[in-house]
C-alpha cells in the first residue's frame, strides 16, 4: 500500500468544516489551524491537523515552502461555459441604453448565443469549454456546473451535454453537467405539441440512458417560462428522479416559488426577490444562489444576499459565467465584491464558494477539508486568509491541488 502523503505546513488551514449550511456567519466562527497540515491518501483527506504533530515515519512529507493559506478548491455552482461565439455586441448595446430583455425581444440575447451554439461543432465546444475551465482552476476552481440550454432541440442540446461530458474526461476540473433546455422557447419550433413536451418525451430518457446529466434547469421569467408552463417539464424530472435547479426571480419574481414547491436544490439569481421570496427561500431547504457576475455584466442589483443570510437562508455564490449576462466569469473577484455591496462577512464569502456552493449541487464529498473528503484544495500566497477578499480577485492562487494531486502551480 501506499505512503500516505502529508502536505504543508500552511500558515492558515481553513477546512470550512463544522460551519452551518443556513443562516449568517461571524468571522469569529471560522476555524482556523495555524501551521495546518494535510494528510492524504488515495486522492482523499486522511487527517487534518497541525503539521508537526502529523508527521511520521508512516507518512511522505510534501513540504510546502512559504507562506500559505489553504483553502478547500473552489466550486462554481452556475455557468453557462458552453458556447459559440461572442455578445460583444449586446453589451454595448446595453451600455447604450436598451435592456437585456428589449435586446432579446428583438431577437438577439440568448437567441443569438443559440444561433452561434448551433453552427458550432461538438469538438469546437469541447475545446471552449476545456480553455474556460483550465482558467478557472488557476483561480482555484476544482468544480464547476455547466448547462446546456444554447442549444433549445433535441440534437443540439445533446451535442451541447456530449461535449461538456467529453470536456470533463480531458480537464482536471470536475464538471458538473445540467440541462438548461428550458432556457427561451426556440424561436423556430415547429414540432407538433409543444417544444416543452419533445423535450420531456425525447430528450430526457436520452440524458438518463447516457448518463449525461442528473439535473434539469429551466428558466422562470416573462421572456422565458411562466411559471405554469414549466410545471410539466419540473413534474417529469422530478418523476424521473433529477434534482432540479431554477434561473428564479432574475427580473420578475414567481421562480422561487417554483422551487420551493418543486424541493429544487438551488434557487439562482434572486435579484428580484422581495421579502416574501426570501422568507420562503430562507425557510425551505432550496439553497439561495447568487449571482454577481450577472449584475456586475448587466448593470443591476445584486441578490440581496445579505437578507437572505439574515433571515436563515443558505447562500452560494457562483459566476454564473456566460457569453451574454456575465462574460467576466472570474467567481473569487465576484464574490469579494458581493461582499463589498452586501456586507458579507469573509466566512459568508468563503462559505459561498465551498460547502454552500457544493450543496447547491448536492455534492457531499467536496467544499470542506475534513477526513473522507475529495483532497481538492487551492493554496494563496499569504498568512492571512482576510488578504483573499480584500484583494478582490487580484491575489492569485500560487498552486492547486485535485484529489491530491498538484494540478496548477504558478510561476
Ligand atoms: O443566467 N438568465 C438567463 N440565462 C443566463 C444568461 C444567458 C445569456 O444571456 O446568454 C443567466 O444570466
Ligand atoms: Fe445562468
Amino acid at each position: 500500500m501506499e505512503k500516505s502523503i502529508l502536505i504543508g505546513p500552511f500558515a492558515q488551514l481553513l477546512p470550512m468544516s463544522n460551519l452551518p449550511l443556513k443562516g449568517s456567519l461571524k468571522d469569529s466562527e471560522l476555524p482556523i489551524i495555524e501551521n495546518g497540515g494535510l494528510l492524504i491518501s488515495e486522492g482523499k483527506i486522511e487527517k487534518i491537523g497541525v503539521f508537526e504533530d502529523l508527521i511520521s515515519s508512516e507518512v511522505e512529507v510534501h513540504h510546502i515552502e512559504g507562506q500559505h493559506v489553504c483553502l478547500p478548491g473552489f466550486v462554481d455552482a452556475h455557468t453557462h461555459i458552453c458556447f459559440g461565439g461572442s455578445r460583444a455586441r449586446d453589451y454595448a448595446l446595453r451600455n447604450a441604453g436598451v435592456s437585456y430583455l428589449e435586446i432579446a425581444k428583438a431577437g438577439g440575447g440568448i437567441w443569438d448565443t443559440v444561433t452561434q451554439t448551433r453552427k458550432a461543432s461538438q469538438s469546437e465546444l469541447e475545446a471552449g469549454i476545456i480553455t474556460r475551465s483550465e482558467t478557472h482552476l488557476k483561480n482555484g476552481i476544482t468544480t464547476i456546473e455547466v448547462k446546456s440550454g444554447y442549444g433549445l432541440s433535441v440534437d443540439e442540446e445533446l451535442k451541447m451535454l456530449r461535449a461538456i461530458k467529453s470536456a470533463n474526461d480531458k480537464t482536471s476540473v470536475d464538471l458538473v453537467t445540467t440541462c438548461l433546455a428550458a432556457h427561451i422557447k426556440p424561436k423556430d419550433w415547429q414540432g407538433e405539441g409543444s417544444y416543452l413536451d419533445e423535450i420531456i418525451t425525447k430528450l430526457f430518457p436520452v440524458l438518463k440512458s447516457e448518463g449525461l446529466t442528473n439535473r434539469v434547469d429551466a428558466f422562470i421569467e416573462d421572456s422565458a417560462f411562466s411559471a405554469t408552463e414549466i410545471e410539466p417539464y419540473f413534474a417529469k424530472a422530478k418523476e424521473m428522479g433529477f434534482d432540479i435547479t431554477v434561473h428564479a426571480d432574475q427580473f420578475t419574481t414567481s421562480g422561487s416559488e417554483v422551487a420551493v414547491k418543486f424541493g429544487a436544490i438551488s434557487a439562482d439569481h434572486l435579484e428580484a426577490s422581495t421579502e416574501k421570496e426570501i422568507q420562503l427561500l430562507a425557510n425551505s431547504k432550496v439553497i439561495a444562489t447568487a449571482l454577481p457576475g450577472a449584475s456586475l455584466g448587466l448593470g443591476c442589483d445584486f441578490t440581496p444576499a445579505r437578507k437572505l443570510l439574515d433571515a436563515g437562508g443558505a447562500l452560494a455564490i457562483a459566476s454564473d459565467h456566460n457569453p451574454g449576462s456575465a462574460p467576466m466569469g472570474d467567481l473569487l473577484t465576484q464574490a469579494s465584491i458581493l461582499g463589498t455591496f452586501e456586507k458579507l462577512s469573509n466566512t459568508e464569502i468563503l462559505a459561498g464558494i465551498t460547502f454552500r456552493a457544493a450543496a447547491a449541487l448536492n455534492l457531499s464529498d467536496r467544499g470542506s477539508l475534513y477526513p473522507g473528503m475529495q483532497a481538492d484544495f487551492v493554496l494563496f500566497p499569504t498568512n492571512n486568509y482576510q488578504e483573499i477578499t480584500y484583494h478582490q480577485g487580484q491575489l492569485k492562487p500560487s498552486s492547486v491541488w485535485k484529489a491530491g494531486k498538484n494540478v496548477f502551480e504558478s510561476n
